[in-house]
């Protein structure tokens, strides 16, 4: 989709659609909407008045213009309430426009919230691209009819003040750099477990390093074993594809110590031995979501040039059961010397993320997060309004949080307490890899992986718990599927980063 920021007047723009937010209870239309009132004859203050529109978050109306003003129709949408307008809202307002006016080629629209909803320009322009875009896609590869498909190929956003136009350019350029890089992220996650195992996923990933400038690099079975990865070549053994451990790095000014970020990248998990009930199991194509959002967010790293040293770092494996495949009791060494009984092959992703974890530190990392889809008992404790959050550092812990109110992927703090180590107790390892109580996984699921994950490390880390977000959530500006949560917050966390590091 092509976007274009525009000083001018609305009443004077010629477009099929002009979207036009409405916040609720408003009697008399004022600024942009006042304008255009004033040329249909005070139409907008009878349909008001009348209540056929009330201005509630996500209502539209659509009326024709006939020949009053250049626009051809306008798109009344409304905004909720003023005091509680917010940049999530107006994200979700941008995708109800651009989803309401599917079946036109181009959109006009002012920046919701930019004028009496007091946001910044930049970051309401913004949160407008972004929800704009994030609301049209849909993963359509495999659809029947792809015509049927969100016809908007142009967004123009009109802004009337000369003043604010610069920073709205500033915000829709990243806005549309970062959509794209969650289409990318969207995509990944959404295609089906045979079209991407883990050696299509480092060409994909590739083919995105290539065109990015990125340094790219796939460790082999070979590599891996010469690196003592024997996490990831352990899960890998049941499968017939083959693993990788994928490296993307940004490296603008040569610095020394980089930000790593680490992405679980089960292709497709279906618990190995340890096999899952046959119900939902097909959902378990999304297990690399984690992977998605990292590969996503080194694609934003990198168009946006961000002057930060940034590594991706991505074990991708397929979890399956077969006379290859790792087994209940197995145990598994690590480079670091630690050992592992594996009581449960379904907790896997710890197992992969381990070596990556132990591998991140030769890069001597400033910091490192990952995200993975670890955990049900994390989507059991918080559903689909937050990622679980576990991380050794404060400051770290702040920015993530900041950055995760200020784009709407929310993050909840839990606990790495110590307590919760002795779950994991074993009798001739090192460690188990799960708790296993009579037909459970045990007390407090997400803290323990978080726990597991923390033997591994030797710098200040985050780690995010997503299997709840990475799926079907309810936003305007994410259609069923994948959400691509992750690459947002990433970006803005690196952001914030620049200006205050650790
Ligand atoms: N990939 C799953 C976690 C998951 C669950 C992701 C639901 C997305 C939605 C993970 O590998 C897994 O199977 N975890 C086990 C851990 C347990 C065996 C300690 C789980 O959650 O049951
Ligand atoms: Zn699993
Ligand atoms: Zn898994």
């Amino acid at each position: 989709m092509e976007i274009h920021v525009v000083q001018g007047d609305i009443i004077k723009i010629e477009t099929e659609v002009l979207a036009l937010g409405i916040f609720q209870g408003v009697q008399t239309p004022e600024g942009a909407a006042g304008a255009v009132d004033r040329t249909l004859d005070g139409m907008l203050f009878r349909l008001f008045k009348d209540g056929d529109f009330h201005g509630e978050a996500g209502e539209t109306f659509l009326l024709r213009t006939e020949n009053r003003l250049p626009a051809k129709r306008i798109l009344l949408i409304g905004l909720g309430e003023r005091d509680s307008f917010d940049l999530e809202r107006a994200r979700n307002i941008g995708a109800k426009a651009v989803q309401a006016a599917s079946r036109f080629k181009e959109l006009t629209t002012i920046v919701h919230g930019a004028g009496i909803g007091g946001l910044e320009p930049e970051a309401a322009a913004q949160a407008c691209v972004e929800g704009s875009l994030l609301g049209k896609y849909r993963f359509d590869l495999y659809a029947e009819d792809r015509s049927k498909q969100n016809q908007i190929e142009s967004l123009r956003i009109v802004e009337f003040d000369t003043e604010k136009i610069k920073p709205m350019r500033f915000g829709a350029d990243r806005g549309q750099k970062v959509s794209e890089a969650v289409y990318l992220a969207r995509d990944l996650a959404n295609e089906p477990g045979e079209a991407l195992p883990p050696v299509e996923l480092a060409e994909r990933a590739r083919l995105m390093a290539e065109h990015y400038h990125l340094r790219f690099e796939a460790l082999d079975e070979k590599e891996l074993e010469r690196e003592k990865l024997h996490g990831i070549l352990g899960v890998a053994r049941g499968s017939d594809h083959a693993p990788r451990l994928i490296v993307l790095e940004h490296n603008p000014k040569d610095a020394k110590h980089p930000i790593v970020l680490v992405g679980k990248g089960v292709t497709f998990d279906s618990g190995g031995i340890s096999i899952k009930p046959r119900e939902g199991m097909e959902a378990m194509k999304y297990d690399m979501a984690g992977a998605a959002a990292v590969i996503g967010a080194l694609q934003a790293v990198a168009g946006l040039d961000l002057p930060l040293h940034v590594i991706g770092l991505i074990p991708a494996v397929e979890n399956l059961p077969s006379g290859k495949a790792i087994k209940p009791g197995d145990i598994i060494r690590y480079r670091n010397g630690k050992t592992i009984e594996v009581v449960n092959t379904d907790a896997e992703g710890r197992l992969i993320l381990a070596d990556a974890l132990l591998y991140a530190a030769r890069f001597q990392p400033k910091v490192v997060v990952d995200l993975a889809t670890l955990t049900g008992a994390c989507v059991t404790a918080l559903g689909k309004e937050a990622a679980g959050l576990f991380s050794n550092d404060t400051k770290l812990t702040h920015h993530l949080k900041s950055a995760a109110e200020a784009t709407g992927e929310r993050v909840w703090e839990l606990p790495l307490y110590e307590g919760y180590k002795k779950l994991l107790k074993s009798e001739i390892a090192s460690f188990k890899n799960s708790v296993m109580a009579p037909g459970r996984t045990g007390p407090a699921g997400a803290a323990v992986g978080a726990l597991f994950l923390k033997e591994f490390v030797s710098y200040p880390w985050a780690h995010l718990d997503i299997a709840g977000m990475a799926w079907d959530l309810d936003k305007a500006y994410c259609p069923a599927g994948a959400s691509g949560y992750g690459v947002r917050l990433l970006i803005e966390f690196l952001r914030r980063f620049d200006q205050n590091p650790l």
